[in-house]
């Protein structure tokens, strides 16, 4: 089985294609056999050794695919052999097949192509999870940090859709026309930012670092920051005490991480943006397309960034 392996985790990392051993489901798993693979800047984290849950040199990134369900383990009702599916390992996921959390597989709607799906994935769970958890609503004023990102593009899809005036914080005239062209209200370049109003309802917040301060002083009176990435660097405790200066407008400030979401709540959160995609609302933009064998170059394009939607890998 053909999977991209990282060899040496550090910035370059060291990625190859490597022939290993077959996927096997533990207790608990599934295999899912893969016919698109998502890759995101979190993999190219994971490679350079970043990401705290990566298991490091000698395993494969990758946190989503789509496919069919090809075998299952002890515990799994074997009725979900065939099945199509969206998984999220706890990576392994760029790979010809990966044992999956039988709890982490989630059906694909008929007629959703393997290449949307994963181009949803992950990123359209953590916004929709992330702006339900804030209390995304119809008038809401959300504005979206990194929002030409992965994370940040479905956010801006999943607030229009539920009726808020989005503004997106982006790098580019050309992420800008295509934000506006998912639903957002206007956008605005990341240097002009922090001099808005302060009238946000929701600030998602993909970027993190030193800024997260003068974005966090946007909140309206009462307003949710959903902090759910950190592109821009972790921010310090130092950034974070705005929080204290705010005190008498009671602002949330929000962590949010999907590695915190249970079965029910993600297998919730997928039925309804298989139903936002279901009205056209939302919907999942692949950006590029590799083939497995180009795996170490798919990252290389992640990690570049400028693309507006999902890298995507087939088999
Ligand atoms: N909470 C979770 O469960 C979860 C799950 C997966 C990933 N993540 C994390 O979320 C973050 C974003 O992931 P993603 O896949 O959306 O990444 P991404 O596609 O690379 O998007 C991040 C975006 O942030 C903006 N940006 C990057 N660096 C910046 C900087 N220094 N200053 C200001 N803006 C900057 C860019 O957007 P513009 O060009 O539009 O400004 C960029 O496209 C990562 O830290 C990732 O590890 C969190």
């Amino acid at each position: 089985m053909r999977a991209v392996v990282v060899r040496g985790c550090g910035n370059p990392a060291s990625v190859a294609v490597v022939d290993g051993a077959e996927a096997e489901p533990g207790p608990g798993e599934v295999v899912v056999r893969a016919e698109a693979m998502g890759v995101g800047y979190v993999d190219v984290m994971a490679s350079r050794g970043l990401y705290a849950y990566f298991p490091g040199p000698g395993s494969s990134p990758g946190l989503e695919v789509a496919g069919v369900v090809e075998s299952t383990g002890p515990g799994v009702p074997p009725g979900l052999v065939g099945q199509r599916v969206l998984g999220l390992p706890a990576f392994g996921g760029l790979a010809e097949a990966v044992a999956v959390s039988a709890d982490r597989v989630l059906p694909l709607d008929d007629g959703m192509e393997p290449d949307v799906a994963v181009a949803l994935g992950v990123n359209a769970l953590v916004a929709e999870i992330g702006l339900g958890r804030a209390g995304i609503g119809p008038d809401g004023r959300v504005l979206v940090r990194g929002a030409g990102g992965g994370i940040g593009a479905l956010a801006t899809q999943i607030a229009a859709a539920h009726g808020a005036h989005v503004t997106a914080v982006t790098s580019g005239p050309d992420r800008a026309r295509a934000l506006l062209a998912s639903g957002a209200t206007r956008t605005v370049g990341r240097d002009e930012a922090p001099a808005l109003e302060r009238d946000v309802d929701i600030v998602v917040d993909t970027v993190g670092g030193p800024e997260l301060a003068d974005h966090l002083r946007l909140l309206a009176p009462n307003g949710h920051y959903l902090l759910c990435g950190a592109a821009g660097g972790v921010p310090s405790g130092a950034d974070l005490e705005v929080i204290v200066e705010m005190f008498h407008s009671s602002p949330t400030l929000h962590a949010f991480s999907l590695n915190s979401v249970g079965a029910a709540d993600l297998r919730a959160s997928w039925a309804r943006v298989s139903a936002l995609v279901g009205t056209g609302k939302v919907t999942g933009i692949v950006a590029e397309r590799y083939p497995l064998a180009a795996g170490p170059e798919a990252l290389r394009a992640v990690e570049r960034g400028g693309a507006f939607g999902k890298v995507v890998l087939h088999p």
